[in-house]
């Protein structure tokens, strides 16, 4: 397996001290986040207007890589070498480890200033504080449990949208048999992760979600139940196509718009894709709780954690941008093309499509009926090398054909007690 090593490990390898760079140029916000195709550019298009709006420079730094494993690499190197940007896209429990390591700064002040503790649902909020202070600032509430599908395709194959997973495997073969890509998908450990979890959720419910993965119970994780998700996890891989290996998400988006794949399992960021290039929801392409999953919600939530910076203009920029991201005008322009909700309570949701609006009001039934689960995938859940082993797991699982389901098991109880 290989070894993910935990954030305090890698800062501690470098002997550089934690300096910060201020060499740039006054009133400057640099920014490091993932966000480069089509819907993603658009959105962070949206938040580098609301900065130069109001008189500050952005520095864009965006290293490209959905799901943000290279970011967080670059990342991770800039802050070792004392050149930490002023922000960075940061989420889950991994803004507790950065927190731990007094790189980040409390922006309290802001927060108290803008009321954010009556405006964040507490699931939000709790995460973008460490030790009771605002660390970080959230854009959006994604889900990602959904299923995007192709109308056109379903129709000349004469299938229809599943609503479980005996039902998406006689939608896939009837794809198949119309010479259609059944399930377009992008080989990489987060993307095979991101629908391992959405099976996990559809065939054993939210209750055992949360035990096997979140909190990682060794019998549940080696129960009957995780043997069946296994194994109709592996089932979906005989539907995508051959060239998946290290195809990126918005590729496989990319098929589904173009109608030579049927269906995607992916969160709603693949939104983002299909409103840039034009497409209309409930026509063009079709949004669904992924197959079993309609009363839950799995929640992956973007933001921006605050690295400690120097000088007033640098601080003030910085402070700008965490009271501009959580503006009910921001958070509904980013949201509009990001594909997410906004993470910032009460917000009119009249010029959002039905996609997102179903959305906001599972987001909020799911909070109060108990199935709202964090992502495991997108860093929501656990601590980031465990997350790295488990993923590291179910991809060797996805693509070793000779790889039994009890193995796997057996591979996942000891992956989730990396430390
Ligand atoms: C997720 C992130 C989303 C989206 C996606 C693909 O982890 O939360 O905002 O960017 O990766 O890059």
């Amino acid at each position: 397996m290989t070894r993910h090593p935990t954030l305090r490990t890698t800062l501690l390898a470098a002997a550089a001290p934690l300096l910060f760079s201020t060499a740039a140029l006054a009133g400057e916000v640099e920014v490091l986040h993932w966000w480069t195709s089509g819907g993603e550019a658009k959105a962070a298009a949206a938040l580098k207007s609301t900065m130069q709006a109001k008189g500050h420079s952005w520095k864009d730094f965006a290293v490209a890589g959905g799901g943000g494993d290279a970011a967080m690499t670059v990342l991770k190197s800039r802050v070792v070498s004392g050149n930490a940007p002023a922000a960075a896209q940061i989420k889950g429990p991994s803004l507790q480890e950065w927190a731990a390591e007094g790189v980040l700064a409390n922006i309290d002040g802001v927060a108290k200033a803008g009321g954010w503790d009556t405006l964040l649902p507490k699931v939000v909020s709790d995460v973008m504080k460490y030790k009771g202070n605002y660390i970080a600032v959230p854009v959006n509430v994604h889900r990602v449990n959904w299923l995007w599908a192709n109308p056109e395709a379903l129709k000349k194959a004469g299938a229809k949208v599943p609503t479980n997973w005996d039902e998406f495997f006689v939608a896939a073969e009837a794809l198949k048999k119309a010479g259609l890509v059944p399930v377009a998908h992008g080989g990489q450990n987060w993307q095979d992760f991101t629908t391992f979890e959405s099976v996990a959720l559809g065939v054993g419910g939210a209750e055992f979600y949360t035990k096997a993965l979140v909190m990682r119970d060794p019998a549940t994780l080696g129960s009957a139940t995780m043997e069946k998700v296994l194994a109709t996890f592996k089932r979906v891989k005989d539907y995508t196509d051959k060239n998946a290996s290290g195809r990126d998400w918005n590729l496989a988006t990319a098929m589904v718009i173009r109608g030579e794949a049927g269906m995607q399992l992916m969160g709603d960021w693949a939104k983002g894709e299909f409103l840039a290039a034009g497409k209309v929801p409930g026509k063009d392409f079709v949004c669904a709780a992924a197959p079993g999953t309609a009363k839950a919600f799995t929640f992956n939530i973007d933001s921006f954690a605050m690295f400690k910076v120097k000088g007033d203009d640098k601080v003030k920029a910085q402070n700008d941008l965490a009271a501009a991201i959580m503006s009910p005008e921001f958070q509904e322009l980013f949201n509009l093309n990001k594909g997410s909700i906004p993470a910032r309570l009460s917000m009119k949701m009249d010029k959002f499509d039905d996609c997102a609006k179903l959305s906001s009001k599972d987001f909020v039934d799911t909070a109060k009926g108990g199935g709202l689960v964090p992502s495991i995938a997108h860093g929501m859940a656990v601590p980031s090398a465990v997350e790295g082993a488990m993923k590291d797991v179910v991809s060797q699982f996805w693509n070793d054909p000779k790889m039994s389901a009890k193995d796997a098991m057996t591979r996942l109880v000891s992956a989730a007690k990396v430390k």
